[in-house]
């Protein structure tokens, strides 16, 4: 996702600052739900709020297979992470990413709709059999990584989402995993509860008053946060010594839905637009035997669009951004 990178410097609570927020970092802790025992009240405080944190989302061999994965692929392939001589722009003040892990690396097929948080996921996005692919890929906050001062933003959003009613179910789900332990000096992920019905950060300060807050997620490693792209969120650097990785996925609103406009009557929410116009799904993924599967992986943009009616040509998929094998 492409953010501004300015120094959190406004710590005054001027609302006619830009986007850096407005130094209201509270030490208020949200709960954290089982996704499964506690589903329901997972999926209302996500309504309520926009984000929510879930525990205990990934086991000691999941934590143990993807922390060595990421050890294994920088090694293999540091290019694709950002850590050769090809450093890319996109890698700048961000730490590293892997970005489309999953063309290369079908050990990796089982995470996509993980178990202990997907019906979460589903009921979210609307339903059984909502939920589209859209993203994969790996971040890591090196030790010794600096301060990269990343600004509020949100991700991807649709106009529709001001007005809209009901405002649920939202168009693009973000879910963080947690690869190592967070607290107060490590990098964390930070969001502002209920700023998703807002266009910009200073809007939400004003509107939600004493209610609004910056709050850092702090969890161990395994712990999952699902957010609405069009919360505003960032990542706090912490002491700039210590290192986090996270796996990040993004999901997509799939099928169509009846809503309503004050101005208008009832219309039709089309699917989610594709997230990027760069990102491929695999071709054993896209053209997976299983009719469900294909489903989730429906959401091609013009690259993979193309992409596919080549063959799925190697060729072709180097030419394209990030397309490296
Ligand atoms: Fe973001």
């Amino acid at each position: 996702m492409a953010v501004k990178l300015i120094k959190q410097e406004n710590k005054s609570g001027d609302a006619t600052l830009a986007t850096q927020g407005f130094g209201k970092v509270t030490d208020w802790r949200p709960p954290v739900f089982d996704p499964i025992d506690d589903m329901d009240a997972a999926y209302d405080f996500f309504a309520g709020n926009g984000f929510v944190v879930l525990g205990n989302c990934l086991d000691e061999s999941e934590l143990a297979h993807l922390n060595e994965f990421m050890d294994r692929s920088q090694k293999e392939r540091p290019d694709s992470w950002g850590l050769g001589e090809r450093r890319k722009p996109h890698h700048r003040n961000q730490g590293l990413i892997f970005s489309q892990p999953l063309l290369d690396y079908p050990e990796l097929d089982r995470y996509t709709q993980h178990p202990r948080s997907y019906l979460l996921v589903e009921k979210i996005l609307g339903g059984e059999d909502r939920p589209r692919f859209a993203e994969f890929n790996f971040r890591e906050t090196p030790e010794d990584g600096g301060i990269g001062a990343m600004n509020f933003h949100h991700d991807k959003v649709s106009e529709d989402r001001l007005l809209r009613d009901p405002y649920m179910p939202c168009d693009w789900l973000c879910a963080i995993h947690y690869l190592t332990d967070t607290m107060p000096g490590t990098p964390t992920f930070c969001v502002v509860p209920k700023s998703n019905r807002f266009e910009e950060l200073r809007e939400a300060y004003a509107a939600l008053g004493n209610e609004y807050a910056e709050v850092p997620l702090y969890g161990a490693a395994g712990t999952c946060i699902l957010y609405d792209t069009a919360t505003f969120h960032t990542r706090f650097d912490g002491d700039g010594k210590r290192g986090r990785r996270t796996w990040h996925q993004y999901y997509a609103r799939g099928g169509w839905l009846r809503s309503s406009l004050p101005t208008t009557d009832r219309y039709v929410r089309a699917p989610s637009e594709c997230l990027t116009d760069w990102n491929l799904f695999p071709e054993r993924l896209a053209m997976h035997p299983d009719p469900k599967k294909r489903l989730f992986f429906s959401h091609w943009n013009t690259a993979m669009g193309e992409w596919a009616a080549t063959g799925f040509d190697p060729e072709v998929r180097k030419s394209m951004p990030r397309g490296e094998a």
